[in-house]
């Protein structure tokens, strides 16, 4: 998770050795507040969405198929925990339109289910695209910086696909029904960047539960301004995405 700060304009003294400068916008996720947050071993994220299948990013994968290459860690926020759960993958499903006509998704299944971890469930609907999202990962907090050992946290609010649209670059590429927008679009400050790929952009829906609205996917760097983070827009992909689940159950 990106959470650039900036450096102070002048002040009278530099600050203590011990005081840790220039991290905003984001702070550490407390054990099981997001339980279906889950590490990948490539360096992405993901989020749980059945019991076996794991819920990421198709630019976090090579293929469709067989693949035992894959370590997803669960249920902890310290990666380097001794209850952290650690399963191997067996399949990967890519999304094969990703490449033509975008929709960066893939599913990976595990070797066996996890019990006693929920799962996120995904928007059908564009009700919940808007307002202010969660996102979390133990990507870089800085732009080319270090992956993260607990998992981080960060609120950024909407960007419509206009204005995403408008701050040129990459952007004015952007997929309106593929492609969901957040952050400070003025001002930057808080996103997400490399490593938190895969993992979800979520919010509360109408009775109060966790949806997820996006999968972090890309940016132009991190937390800049005028460069807000790219999402596959979950909504869009609902049916594709529980289709080739349950196909997968049998794989
Ligand atoms: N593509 C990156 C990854 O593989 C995620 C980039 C997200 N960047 C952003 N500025 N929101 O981890």
């Amino acid at each position: 998770m990106t959470i650039l700060g900036f450096a102070s304009p002048a002040v009278a003294a530099p600050p203590p050795p011990t005081q840790n400068t220039q991290i905003i916008g984001g702070t550490q996720a407390s054990q099981g507040e997001f339980p279906w947050m889950t590490r990948l071993s490539m360096g992405c994220g993901g989020a749980l969405y059945t019991r076996q299948i794991v819920l990421t990013a198709a630019h976090c994968v090579d293929r469709t198929g067989a693949d035992s290459s894959i370590t997803a860690t669960l249920g902890v926020v310290d990666l380097q925990s001794s209850s952290a759960k650690k399963v191997r993958s067996t399949y990967v499903y890519r999304s094969p339109a990703y490449d033509t006509t975008g929709g960066d998704w893939a599913l990976v299944k595990l070797a066996s289910p996890v019990s006693d971890i929920p799962t996120l469930p995904i928007a059908t609907t564009a009700a919940s695209n808007s307002g202010m999202f969660t996102i979390a990962g133990w990507g870089a907090a800085a732009e080319d910086g270090a992956q993260q050992r607990y998992l981080q946290k960060a609120e950024v609010p909407f960007v419509s696909d206009a204005t995403c649209q408008s701050q040129g670059g990459d952007y004015t590429g952007l997929v309106p029904e593929a492609e969901i927008c957040a952050g400070n679009v003025d001002d930057g400050g808080v996103d997400a960047c490399q490593g938190d790929s895969g993992g979800p952009m979520f919010r509360r829906d109408e009775a109060g539960q966790w949806l997820q609205v996006g999968i972090t996917s890309w940016g132009d760097g991190c937390a800049r301004a005028h460069a807000p983070g790219v999402y596959t827009e979950v909504s869009t992909f609902a049916s594709d995405i529980a289709a080739a689940a349950g196909r997968m159950t049998t794989t």
